[in-house]
């Protein structure tokens, strides 16, 4: 696939990035884990892919969440929001914002339901997001600023909503391969030339015990590559002991562990976006493109109900959606109208099964919760993790 060719302003950043990466390697005795590799990739500070200036979200970046798809989505989440927050506290946390879209929507849409947060926090890594963030809300909903509050790190205690949407993707992962006899880490070293390649060492630790259940769990041919994420399950953990009642909902693509290790799968789901492209190559455009993984879902609640948390629901975006009542969403628009046009072609795309509809999950997993959540009332696919 040909990629756009970066502006020389962006490719002296890359080269920055690159640069830093190197140093990295070096300083780790000549090779990072594909863990590491990514997270100095997108988020060192200052140069990485989500923490330097650079235009990511929408039509002039490269990719399209579905909070930036249409003021929907958020609408027809926040019926799901506000019976959460009726169910435990009147607070909402959202982990990884991005361009700040969803919060202003949500609180919009939780404003006319009057269903209003007593406080929205906003947990970002990226602190040129939280910059935008800021800007987006002082523009969209300046009269709900101060119930605003960003967050450096997860609260000691929480009861209310803790939303996540397309944050997992982001969490770093390893990479794995399976040969027979021994489990392999792929990490990143540096060839002569000074260029990132792969290079393989006999998986150990945690990682190890992972991938050796999942070879337990799955059957895998020889020579399997796949990723293993051990932050992201740890991070919803993390809410085991911190939510004293309600729920994490977290919406993103992925699969339940018998489909993500799939022998059809056998290069992994690592997938970069650059300006619109999706290809496979993490190695290139460092900082320049997101770099992402797809959700290993049964990972997440097995690592999350020791911890405390209880599952409350898994399904596909479009069954959740329908659930909370997109439809109806949709029926308020003028019919024919332009606005109406254009919300059925985003509809259209959260929904059909070849789109976002069925690749992307939604998972509830919560605490001290007891009526059943409106967004998984049909089509709750707990069984499938
Ligand atoms: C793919 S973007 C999704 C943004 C937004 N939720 C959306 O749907 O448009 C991932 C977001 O998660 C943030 N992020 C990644 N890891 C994080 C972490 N551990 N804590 C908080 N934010 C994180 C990134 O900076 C970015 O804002």
């Amino acid at each position: 696939m040909t990629l756009p060719q970066p502006a020389p302003e962006a490719l002296a950043h890359s080269q920055q990035l690159q640069r830093e990466i190197a140093r990295r390697i070096a300083a780790a005795g000549g090779w990072l884990s594909f863990a590491d590799f990514m997270a100095a990739a997108l988020y060192a500070p200052g140069l990485g892919y989500y923490t330097a200036w650079m235009q990511k979200f929408g039509a002039s970046g490269d990719f399209v969440t579905a909070p930036e798809l249409t003021p929907l989505f958020a609408r027809t989440l926040a019926r799901q929001a506000a019976q959460i927050m009726s169910e435990s506290a009147p607070h909402i946390l959202e982990a990884g914002a991005g361009s700040g879209r969803l919060a202003a929507d949500l609180l919009c849409a939780l404003e006319a339901q009057d269903a209003l947060p007593e406080t929205y926090s906003i947990l970002e890594i990226s602190t040129d997001l939280r910059q935008r963030q800021r800007e987006l809300l002082a523009r969209q909903a300046p009269h709900l600023l101060n119930r605003i509050i960003w967050l450096d790190d997860l609260p000691a205690r929480f009861s209310g909503l803790v939303l996540g949407n397309e944050l997992l993707d982001a969490i770093p992962v390893h990479c794995v391969a399976w040969q027979p006899g021994e489990i392999f880490e792929r990490g990143i070293t540096l060839d002569a030339a000074g260029q990132f390649q792969w290079q393989s060492r006999p998986a150990t630790g945690r990682l190890l015990q992972a991938a050796e259940a999942i070879a337990g769990a799955c059957p895998l041919p020889p020579g399997f590559e796949s990723e293993v994420a051990l932050a992201a399950p740890a991070w919803a953990a993390a809410w085991g002991e911190r939510l004293t009642q309600g729920c994490l909902l977290l919406m993103d693509y992925g699969f339940p562990r018998h489909e993500f290790y799939h022998p059809d799968r056998n290069s992994g789901t690592l997938m970069c976006h650059y300006r619109h492209h999706a290809h496979p190559d993490p190695l290139i455009l460092a900082g320049l493109q997101d770099i992402t993984a797809h959700v290993d879902f049964t990972a997440l609640i097995e690592t999350a109900y020791p911890a405390g948390l209880e599952l409350l629901g898994y399904t596909h975006q479009a069954q959740f959606l329908l659930n909370c009542g997109l439809l109806d969403d949709l029926a308020t628009l003028e019919p024919a109208s332009l606005p109406y046009i254009k919300a059925t072609v985003a509809v259209q795309k959260l929904i059909a099964p070849q789109e976002m509809g069925e690749l992307f999950k939604v998972m509830a997993m919560g605490k001290n919760i007891d009526a059943p959540l409106i967004g998984f009332a049909r089509g709750d696919k707990s069984h499938t993790l």
